[in-house]
């Protein structure tokens, strides 16, 4: 495990941005897979600077959705297919044949199915970027999922859905969510996993310190031989302690 800490939630975007696009410049045609939310939006945004700048070609690369509020579609406010396309796919100019991301609004099994499926005949998951939940869920990997979970419809903890609000403009009744699951995470080819914040800083802690512990989902990646952590400062702090 290779942890990189950098004093603020800018220089940390940054720093994780250029470490993608060296990734992006010499794997042309490999599968990403990038969480939605507040953490990754600013290495989202150095990603299309860089190419606007001419360094990488994003439409190089195949996209897989991560996961998805069961019910919610683009129009929704919130959903991860709105964040994504609006920050990141539509600016970047990616052609929609290389992205396939979760139907919120379709059947989650049928869209488990197609997701992977696409990442299967892409030749694999290349890199999942993956943020981190207050309660420790990657993706909407809960704690508690089982390491054999290759993905699909999942129960939401309170936690999830309490700390989601800040994603909507209105009051959702969400229970459940569709994922790609631990077993598809830890088999891609590199892990890369992010958080920024002081509110993040213990269960940042616990999730690199224990070792496959189901209480920490992102335990599970502890033991990726490629697995690459970017932090900042108030992120990192309970580690040094
Ligand atoms: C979203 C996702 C979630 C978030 C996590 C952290 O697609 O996979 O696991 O990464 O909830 O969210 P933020 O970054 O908003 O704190």
């Amino acid at each position: 495990m290779n942890i990189v800490v950098k004093e603020s939630y800018e220089e940390m975007s940054s720093a994780c941005a250029e470490y993608i696009g060296e990734y992006i410049k010499a794997n042309s045609g490999k599968v990403l897979c990038f969480a939605a939310g507040d953490t990754p939006l600013g290495i989202l945004q150095n990603l299309i600077k860089m190419q606007e700048k001419g360094e990488i070609n994003l439409a190089s690369m195949y996209y897989a959705g991560l996961d998805e509020w069961v019910e919610l579609g683009y129009e929704d406010k919130g959903s991860c297919k709105q964040f994504m396309e609006d920050n990141f796919y539509t600016p970047a100019k990616i052609p929609v044949e290389n992205i396939r991301v979760f139907d919120g609004k379709a059947n989650p099994d049928e869209e488990t199915k197609a997701v992977l499926e696409f990442i299967k005949n892409k030749g694999g998951l290349g890199m999942a970027v993956l943020g981190i939940g207050m309660n420790g869920h990657i993706g909407f990997n809960e704690p508690g999922t089982s390491v054999d979970f290759a993905g699909g419809k999942i129960l939401l903890s309170e936690s999830s859905v309490t700390v989601g609000q800040k994603y909507f403009n209105k009051k959702y009744n969400l229970k459940y969510g569709v994922t790609l699951g631990i077993k598809t995470l830890v088999e891609s080819e590199k892990v890369v996993l992010i958080a920024n914040g002081e509110k993040k800083a213990d269960i940042v802690a616990n999730s690199l310190k224990e070792k496959e512990n189901p209480a920490f989902p992102a335990s599970y990646l502890t033991t990726h031989s490629d697995y690459h952590v970017f932090l900042d400062n108030a992120a990192y702090f309970k580690i040094k302690s």
